[in-house]
């Protein structure tokens, strides 16, 4: 299922005898590329164990609300933001009343009152307590956009009885969480993306360049995918690997990718300039290696290149544009001059004078600037920063 490949699911276990389904939940989501962490509640330890649970997901189970190992490492906050979904189950009818009344007193309740991302629930329970008055006010309470309920089924039950309350099985679980994930932000837009640095040649073995890996553009290329948008990335020379369904272009020079972006343009929606292009090259770059000779410097001629997102800005006016500012000092100002001068909708800024984010890290910290709104995403990966900027290109600058 490959709407399901990279994401991030936090699978909460609750209570009750359907808990060794959770086994083969694991099993499916690891299966179609999700990474799975397990949060077990007190009561679904008695059913399954948390050994199984962190074998099959190959990561530690997380229960405590108040452990300082956790709480340092992975505790109820991050627990909530590391998830792209949240999926409950078994969800017993005393999580189920939990969750309608938004309490916060042990970890599964807690990650969810701090979740901005979709929950899913599959309630699993006896008949009676599903037909239950108090149990149908409480899901009541649990509607989308937030709440995503799945089954549950009717037939046999583990106590004998015959009726609605069995919990799905963990094939429509998963085939339910794929769907939610397939209608995408960004269905049948088509996006053009660069990335990575230029390489502006001196003579045939030396270049200009600097320390931009890619890995900005490139998560924002599988972001966008994910989101269903038709996507090609233009790329400087980097080591990464093209995320799936995106089609890349390979280029050196900021002529090349000045030329290819041209090109790429037609029936574009949006436009991302992510790439740290050079703003300058040789003037002429030597056609032979340039000899070390007997004097002790050297100076180069350079002379600018194209403003490749100006050029873009300047000539599709009704193009989509999301630049990025990369600076070193007075960045909110910088950045909203870029947003001005380049007639941009967004720019993303971020402060490359810090080497923990920015340039070659995995990690980035950005605010979100246009003519109407600042949104800063604090420092967290590079992939989820990127998914952050399509949920806000989705809602910002698709439905202004
Ligand atoms: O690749 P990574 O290691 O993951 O690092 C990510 C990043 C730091 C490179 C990225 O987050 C980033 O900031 N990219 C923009 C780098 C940059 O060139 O910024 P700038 O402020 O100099 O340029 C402003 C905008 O104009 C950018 O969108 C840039 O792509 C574009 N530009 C700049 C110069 C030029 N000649 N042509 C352009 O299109």
């Amino acid at each position: 299922m490959e709407q399901l490949a990279n994401r991030q699911i936090l699978l909460c276990v609750t209570g009750g005898i359907a808990a060794y389904k959770a086994a083969e939940l694991i099993r499916l989501f690891k299966s179609s590329g999700s990474e799975v962490r397990v949060l077990m509640t007190e009561a679904a330890k008695e059913f399954i164990t948390p050994l199984t649970m962190q074998a099959l997901s190959g990561n530690e189970v997380h229960s405590d609300l108040l452990d300082t190992n956790a709480e340092s490492a992975m505790g109820h906050i991050e627990l909530a933001r590391w998830a792209d979904a949240i999926v409950i189950s078994p969800c017993s009818a005393d999580s189920l009343a939990k969750l309608a009344a938004g309490r916060g007193d042990d970890l599964m309740s807690a990650v969810c009152l701090a979740a901005d991302s979709k929950i899913f629930f599959a309630p699993a329970m006896n008949q009676g307590m599903w037909k239950d008055k108090r149990t149908k006010k409480n899901l009541s309470l649990l509607k989308k956009p937030v709440f995503h309920q799945i089954g549950p089924n009717e037939g046999d039950q583990a106590c004998g009885d015959v009726g609605p309350g069995r919990m799905s099985e963990p094939k429509e679980i998963i085939e339910e969480v794929a769907k939610e994930f397939s209608s995408g932000l960004l269905a049948g837009k088509k996006v053009l993306i660069t990335a990575g640095p230029t390489r502006e040649k001196i003579d045939p073995v030396r270049y200009i360049s600097n320390k931009s890996s890619g890995k900005m553009g490139f998560s924002l290329a599988k972001a966008a995918v994910d989101e269903s948008a038709i996507v090609t990335l233009i790329s400087g020379p980097v080591t990464l690997d093209t995320p799936e369904r995106v089609k890349r272009i390979d280029i050196e020079s900021a002529e090349e990718m000045k030329e290819h972006v041209t090109a790429n343009l037609s029936d574009i929606d949006l436009f991302i300039s992510t790439a740290a292009v050079a703003d300058f090259k040789m003037k002429n770059a030597e056609p032979q290696k340039i000899k070390k000779g007997q004097s002790k410097n050297m100076s180069l001629s350079l002379e600018k290149n194209a403003d490749i997102l100006k050029h873009v800005s300047d000539n599709n006016p009704d193009l989509k544009i999301v630049g990025f500012a990369a600076e070193t000092e007075n960045m909110i100002d910088n950045a909203r001059k870029k947003l001005s001068s380049k007639n941009l909708n967004l720019i993303v800024a971020n402060d490359v004078s810090d080497s923990s984010i920015g340039f070659d890290s995995n990690n980035n910290e950005v605010t979100l600037i246009t003519e109407k709104e600042e949104l800063k995403i604090p420092k967290t990966s590079k992939e989820k920063i990127a998914r952050k900027i399509v949920q806000f290109i989705s809602k910002n600058i698709f439905n202004d």
